[in-house]
C-alpha cells in the first residue's frame, strides 16, 4: 500500500466555482487564473477541466504559459507580469499569448519590435496598490503609444489590481475604483479619436464576488476557483464556493499514553489525562504548516480532533481520546470539505493562498470528476 498522504482534486467543484464567478458577473468574462500551478492544484489538469468554458487563462510567466500550450491548451493565455525580454516577446507573439505591461520599457519593447503579429496588450495601471503598473499621470501617453503601434491589436485592456478587495469596510477599493474610472475616461477620449475600443479589468476573486463596480469587461478570479474564501468570514457569494482540494491521509500508528507522558519533538505537549494518540502520515514536507497553533483541528470520522505536539517533517500526532473506535488506516482530512483551508491557514498565521500554492510535488494529486 502507498503512503496515504494525497491531495484529492475535485474538478467538478472547480467548474462549479468558475461558473459561480461567471454567474455573479453576467456582463463580464472571466479569465481563469491558473498561475502557480493553479494554486497548487495542477495547472494542466485545471486548465483542461475549464477549457470548454474559460475563454482565457492567466499565469504569472511565460514558462507557465508554455506548460499549458504544450499540454494542448489553445486559448489565449495572459502573462500577468508581461514579458521580461525581446525573446519572450517573440514567443508571446508566436503563441498568441496576451501580455500585461506595467512600465515604459515593456511598452517600448513592443512598439519598437519588428512589425509582425499584433499582440493583445493589457495596460496595467497603478490605482493605489503601488506594486506594478503605470502611474495615472502617464497612462494616457503610454496608452497612445500602444494604440498607435501596428504591433498592438485593437481592444487594449486597461487593467488594475485591488489591494484590499477582501476588506469591505476599508476605503482603498472605492479610491482605486475612482482612479480607474477617471483614467479610463481620459483614455477613452484618445481611443475614440483613434477609432479604437478599450476593454477593462479590475476584479480579482474578492472584486468579482463583492464589488459591483469592479466587475468589468474581464474579471480575473483565482483563489475563488479553488473554493477559497478571501474574506475570512461568511459572504453571500463566497458561501456558495466548493473546496476543490481535499488534503487527506490516514492513521499509521496508535498508542495509549499515561498522564505526564509527552509527545513528539521537544516534548511540547504532555498528557493531563490518560490519552489515545494517533500518528498520521502528513508533515511539513507535505505542505502542512509546521507553525500551526496547539489544538488545530483535523477531521477523523467527520469529527474534529486536535493536533498535539509539534508537526514533524512526515508525521503529525492527534489526540483521539474522545473519538470512538479510531483504527489504524482510518482516513484523516487535513483540509477540504468540512474543514476549510482558510481555517487552517488562520491557525498557522497565514492565508489559504499560501498553503495551497506551496503544496509540494511529493503529495500525489488525485483527480476526480475529469
Ligand atoms: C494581477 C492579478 N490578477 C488576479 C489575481 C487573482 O487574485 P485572487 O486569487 O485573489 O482571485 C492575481 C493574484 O494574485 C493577480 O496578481
Amino acid at each position: 500500500m502507498a503512503r496515504p498522504a494525497k491531495a484529492e482534486i475535485n474538478l467538478d467543484a472547480l467548474r462549479h466555482n468558475y461558473r459561480l464567478a461567471c454567474k455573479v458577473a453576467p456582463d463580464s468574462q472571466a479569465v481563469a487564473i491558473v498561475k502557480a500551478n493553479a494554486y497548487g492544484h495542477g495547472a494542466v489538469a485545471a486548465a483542461q477541466a475549464l477549457q470548454a468554458e474559460a475563454p482565457v487563462f492567466g499565469v504569472a510567466c511565460i514558462e507557465e504559459a508554455m506548460e499549458l500550450r504544450e499540454a494542448g491548451i489553445q486559448q489565449p493565455i495572459l502573462l500577468l507580469e508581461g514579458m521580461f525580454s525581446a525573446e519572450e516577446l517573440a514567443v508571446a507573439r508566436q503563441q498568441g499569448f496576451w501580455v500585461a505591461v506595467g512600465h515604459r520599457q515593456q511598452i517600448e519593447m513592443i512598439t519598437q519590435a519588428a512589425s509582425g503579429q499584433a499582440l493583445k496588450v493589457w495596460l496595467k495601471l497603478d490605482t493605489g496598490m503601488h506594486r506594478l503598473g503605470v502611474q495615472p499621470g502617464a497612462a494616457v501617453e503610454l496608452y497612445r503609444l500602444l494604440a498607435e503601434s501596428d504591433n498592438v491589436a485593437d481592444g487594449i485592456v486597461l487593467m488594475s489590481h485591488l489591494a484590499c478587495g477582501d476588506e469591505i469596510e476599508r476605503p482603498q477599493t472605492p479610491k482605486q475604483i475612482q482612479c480607474f474610472a477617471d483614467t479610463l475616461a481620459a483614455i477613452s477620449a484618445v481611443a475614440d479619436e483613434l477609432g479604437q475600443r478599450v476593454e477593462t479589468s479590475l476584479a480579482n476573486s474578492a472584486g468579482t464576488m463583492a464589488w459591483q463596480d469592479c466587475r468589468r469587461s474581464w474579471n480575473r478570479p483565482g483563489y475563488m476557483l479553488y473554493g477559497g474564501n478571501p474574506f475570512g468570514h461568511s459572504q453571500e457569494n463566497a458561501d456558495q464556493l466548493q473546496p476543490v482540494m481535499n488534503l487527506r491521509t490516514a492513521v499509521i500508528a496508535l498508542r495509549d499514553i499515561a498522564i505526564g507522558e509527552c509527545v513528539g519533538y521537544g516534548a511540547s505537549w504532555c498528557a493531563q489525562r490518560p490519552s489515545k494518540i494517533a500518528t498520521i502520515a502528513m508533515g511539513y514536507a507535505d505542505g502542512y504548516p509546521r507553525v500551526v497553533k496547539p489544538g488545530t483541528p483535523v477531521l477523523i470520522h467527520g469529527q474534529r480532533a486536535s493536533i498535539v505536539g509539534r508537526v514533524s517533517m512526515d508525521m503529525i500526532t492527534i489526540d483521539v481520546t474522545d473519538l470512538a473506535d479510531v483504527q489504524l488506516g482510518d482516513e484523516v482530512l487535513m483540509w477540504g470539505e468540512g474543514l476549510s483551508v482558510d481555517e487552517i491557514a488562520d491557525c498557522a498565521g497565514t492565508i489559504g493562498y499560501e498553503l495551497l500554492a506551496r503544496m509540494p510535488a511529493r503529495v500525489p494529486r488525485v483527480y476526480l470528476g475529469k
